[in-house]
Parts: C-alpha cells; sequence; structure tokens
C-alpha cells in the first residue's frame, strides 16, 4: 500500500496516534471559536434542518457504535428523538418511517452492503409513500464511494485513509461529525442556547490536545495488558454515552485479540453477567465524572465482592481507590460530555491493541475479517 508505516509496528497504532490530526483535520473550515457552521453541511442544510422532527441512524459494527453514542447526545443536549439500528436488521424488517425523518447512515467505507441495501430501502419507502419530507445524509470518509453517491446529503470524515482492519480514526472522527450535526440541528431548530453551542464549539477545539493527553497513557495501559496474557474473557462496563464505548471496546478487544468480550450497562449486571464474574473474568469499567459515577461505583463494588479484577478508566478527580483488585487509570480531566466518550475510547483502543499484541495476533489483518463488507 502506499501509506507509509513509518515508526509504528502497525497500521492500526499509527491510525490511533494519527488521532489528534485527522480531529482537526475533520474541524477544519466547519468550526469557528464559539460556532459551528451549519452551511458547512451544504446549501440545502438549514432548511432541511428546520424540518426535522426524528432522527433515524442506521450504519453496522463500529460505525453503529458512533451511532449509538449520539442517540445519548441528541435527546439529552437537543431534545431531538432519535433511534439507531444496525442496517442488516433494517433493511429485513418493514420499518414503519414517519415523514420529516432525517435519515442517517454512518460507514467508514461507503462501501458496506448492508449499509448500502438500507439507504435503498428509505429511497424506495419513500417513493412508494410519497414523503418528500424524508432526507438521508451519509457520513462516510471515502468521498468517492457508493452510499456518498445515494444519499441526499453527504458530510465527510477527514480521518485520512484507515488500512487496519480495526476502525480506530474513523469512529472518532465520525463523532466529531455526529457532535457537528447535533449543534447544527440544536440550533436551526433552537434547541440550544449560544452559550452551550459555544461550550461544545470551544471542547471539539480542546480535542485534539485531549486526544494527546490520552495517548500519554500508553505505558501504563501496555503494563495492565499484561493482566490478559492467560485470559480468554472480559466484561466492559459502562453507563450512559460509556456504554456504547464499552461496545466499542469489546468489539475492538474480540476483533484483534480474539478474546470473548462482552459489554454491558453497568446496571444490567445484577440481571444476568454477574454469574460470570470471578477471577479469570477481568472487568473494564469506564467511569468518567459524571452524574452515574456514583451508580457505577457501587456496580463496582458487586464485581470486587465476587473476586473479579478491575481496570478502571476515571477522572483524575475521582476517587475509586488503588485496592489490589483494582487497576486505576486516571487519565482524563476536563472532558465534557462532547468530549468524553471519544476521549476514554482512545483509552481502550490502546489496551485493546497492546493485549493483541501479547496474544501475538494479525492486529492489522485479523482472521476471518475484511475491512470493509461489501457482501452479504
Ligand atoms: C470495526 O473495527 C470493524 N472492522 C467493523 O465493525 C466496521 O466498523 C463495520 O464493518 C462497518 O464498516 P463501515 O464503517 O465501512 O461501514
Amino acid at each position: 500500500t502506499s501509506v507509509e508505516l513509518g515508526e509504528h509496528r502497525h497500521y492500526m497504532h499509527k491510525e490511533i496516534f494519527e488521532q489528534p490530526q485527522a480531529v482537526i483535520d475533520t474541524l477544519e473550515g466547519r468550526i469557528t471559536q464559539d460556532q459551528v457552521l451549519v452551511s458547512s453541511f451544504g446549501p440545502k442544510a438549514e432548511q432541511i434542518f428546520k424540518t426535522v422532527e426524528q432522527i433515524h441512524i442506521i450504519a453496522c459494527g463500529t460505525s453503529y457504535h458512533a451511532g449509538m453514542v449520539t442517540k445519548y447526545w441528541m435527546e439529552d443536549i437537543i431534545g431531538l428523538p432519535c433511534q439507531v439500528e444496525v442496517a442488516s436488521e433494517f433493511r429485513y424488517r418493514n420499518p414503519v418511517i414517519l415523514d420529516n425523518t432525517l435519515f442517517v447512515m454512518i460507514s467508514q467505507s461507503g462501501e458496506t452492503a448492508d449499509t448500502l441495501a438500507a439507504l435503498h430501502q428509505i429511497n424506495h419507502y419513500r417513493k412508494v409513500h410519497d414523503l418528500d419530507g424524508i432526507t438521508s445524509l451519509s457520513i462516510c470518509n471515502v468521498a468517492e464511494s457508493s452510499l456518498t453517491r445515494d444519499a441526499d446529503m453527504t458530510y465527510l470524515t477527514h480521518a485520512g485513509p484507515e488500512i487496519g482492519v480495526a476502525s480506530t480514526k474513523s469512529f472518532t472522527t465520525q463523532l466529531v461529525v455526529l457532535a457537528l450535526l447535533l449543534t447544527s440541528l440544536g440550533k436551526v431548530q433552537k434547541r440550544l442556547s449560544k452559550e452551550r453551542e459555544s461550550m461544545i464549539a470551544g471542547g471539539l477545539q480542546k480535542l485534539p490536545n485531549l486526544i494527546r493527553m490520552a495517548l500519554e497513557h500508553e505505558e501504563e495501559i501496555r503494563d495492565i495488558s499484561q493482566l490478559f496474557a492467560d485470559k480468554q474473557h472480559a466484561l466492559f462496563l459502562g453507563r450512559g454515552t460509556m456504554f456504547p464505548i464499552a461496545l466499542e471496546g469489546a468489539l475492538k478487544l474480540k476483533e484483534i485479540s480474539y478474546i470473548h468480550a462482552e459489554a454491558y450497562p453497568a446496571g444490567e449486571l445484577k440481571h444476568g453477567p454477574l454469574a460470570l464474574i470471578d477471577e479469570t473474568m477481568p472487568v473494564i469499567a469506564i467511569a468518567p465524572l459524571d452524574d452515574l459515577l456514583e451508580k457505577l461505583k457501587s456496580n463496582l463494588q458487586e464485581v470486587k465482592a465476587r473476586g473479579g479484577q478491575m481496570i478502571v478508566f476515571e477522572d483524575e478527580r475521582s476517587d475509586i481507590s488503588s485496592e489490589t483488585s483494582f487497576k486505576v487509570v486516571k487519565a482524563t480531566t476536563n472532558v465534557g460530555r462532547i468530549t468524553a466518550p471519544i476521549t476514554y475510547n482512545i483509552l481502550l483502543q490502546l489496551l485493546c491493541y497492546h493485549v493483541a499484541l501479547i496474544k501475538g495476533t494479525d492486529v492489522d489483518q485479523p482472521r476471518n475479517l475484511a475491512k470493509s463488507v461489501t457482501v452479504e
């Protein structure tokens, strides 16, 4: 391939470290110090965004996880109804689609067969039911792709070429674009105050630095990854937007280290997965300083009481103690609601990468997987 590996052992590692720049490139020309430029979505965006009554996000894999984070953001920050669905489900059911729905198709490659088929399904439905309030927006990393060709509007992530099969910088830049979408919708529909907009814009400007700070934890995380040398299972826990981040961590671990991993919203533990916990099952918890921290702490006590080994990624100001069964990475300070999931995910990427190195797998080309799934 024409993309150089440079000093990195794997493309995945290189791409993890490219994230500060990928965010800068994705924000370029689309944001000012305190504003998001709605016009960056195209000349018709403002008019379309005014009429949108609900969002329906469709994607696969990691791109689907970006959609899940967005559902929390959309309903919480601007109060716009938002649902998220995997493309392979959407395309084979008979969905009820309401007029004035904005469909957001997220795909790094723009060639994923299921996502593309879902878009075609939407286009067909719109024609048959004569609903002209339905619009599709593709969020893609590849400009000339099938998805960008067939969607009404396109917004590019400028992550640059992603070679590793495991998606890293494309996920991060998708979330950046989705934050811009959320802010634009909120602004046009007057669901977002100027102060709030300026806070989000400011947070996004700070993001490259927050990511750099997260990347500085690599050595510490590499040491922790030793714990997985003889492990076959892992459980990721998070609440709120950290639940999709937990899912993304579990997917990444499965893909590149072949360790069986699951993710649960921490509150669901007691409804079943707690039965799995013993000393052979590391539990990875994502614990930002937010309204849910106290709840999460009591979930972690439940794990501890059953002899589970815990790895906690937490805020510098949190106080989840460093007892023997807890390995704590004190990572991020001053992350906001938008920047937190993006920043914590970087730490999980590093963890999964280093676990894969220990397991000796083919990190960039894991067995049985393809970079883009263009067949069913
Ligand atoms: C992520 O690490 C995966 N390899 C995979 O889940 C991927 O995100 C999915 O296949 C969707 O791909 P796309 O974004 O190109 O549509």
